[in-house]
């Protein structure tokens, strides 16, 4: 059988970059994709440095000609793919939505919502050549509506509405391809890494890198007879 392999998007730092160390640590081959060619080949070098097999693929999931790309250079090098994660994602500008410019969701949108899209479709026939294959969807508990609306839950009062709605139609995304590959033994989850410490909230997130990769890589790495079509913080299902 040959190695397994993963690919994920936005992990020259943070969560990305500590989700390719966790899951380039239990064997797979990583993909480590960076929309900077510079950076990802940085990151690639520090994972190498610890023994992971890591190679760094170009990829701006905003951008259709290197999503096409990098698709097709992992085809060429390594025929299929076993996991993909979607975890490039941005916050937009955290201002109360009524101040909120259309320009800057759709900014968010391009990224969060038709990102995942555009690398999932241009990645499906490799993950289909696995046999079997994982999904993750990077979401937010800020994309759950249950939480959201749940006036005694912590993030009840944190109402940003590119981003939060970004993940929310992100899981709605989760669902949609769940359903379609069900039956091809692909399964697509979403995951939320939680309140997490980095560049994205300028550090002021409680929770650790390792912990937040943690949950995804559990996802990444379920075996056939797993769920499908749900959405996770740290192995418990979240609300949609
Ligand atoms: N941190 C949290 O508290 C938290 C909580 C819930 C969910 N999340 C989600 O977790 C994921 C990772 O967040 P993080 O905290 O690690 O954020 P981060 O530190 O800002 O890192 C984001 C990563 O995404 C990349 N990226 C942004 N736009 C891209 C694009 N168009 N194409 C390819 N890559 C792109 C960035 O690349 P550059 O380095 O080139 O900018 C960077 O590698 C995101 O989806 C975020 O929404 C985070």
């Amino acid at each position: 059988m040959s190695k397994k392999t993963a690919l994920i998007t936005g992990a020259n730092k943070s969560i990305g970059f500590e989700t390719a160390r966790q899951l380039g640590g239990l064997g797979y081959g990583i993909w480590l994709g960076s929309r900077d060619a510079a950076r990802g080949d940085e990151a690639a070098r520090a994972l190498s440095a610890e023994g992971i097999d890591v190679k760094a693929v170009s990829i701006d999931v905003t951008d259709e000609a290197s999503v096409k790309l990098a698709a097709a250079r992992v085809e060429a090098e390594d025929g299929k793919l076993d996991v993909l994660i979607n975890n490039a994602g941005v916050p937009g500008q955290m201002v109360p939505p009524s101040q909120q410019s259309v320009n800057d969701v759709r900014d968010i949108y391009e990224t969060n919502v038709f990102g995942p899209i555009r690398v999932t479709q241009a990645l499906l026939p490799l993950l289909r050549n696995a046999g079997s294959a994982n999904i993750v969807m990077v979401s937010s508990g800020l994309g759950s509506l249950g939480w959201l609306s749940d006036p005694d839950n912590q993030f009840h009062g944190v109402n940003f509405l590119g981003y939060n709605s970004s993940k929310t139609a992100l899981n709605g995304v989760t669902v949609a391809f769940a359903k379609e590959l069900a039956a091809s033994g692909i399964k697509v989850n979403a995951a939320d890494p939680g309140y997490t410490a980095t560049d994205f909230n300028g550090h002021s997130g409680y929770r650790t890198v390792e912990q937040a990769a943690r949950g995804i890589v559990w996802l990444a790495t379920q075996d056939n007879d797993a769920a499908t079509g749900s959405f996770y913080f740290d192995g418990a299902v979240v609300p949609w």
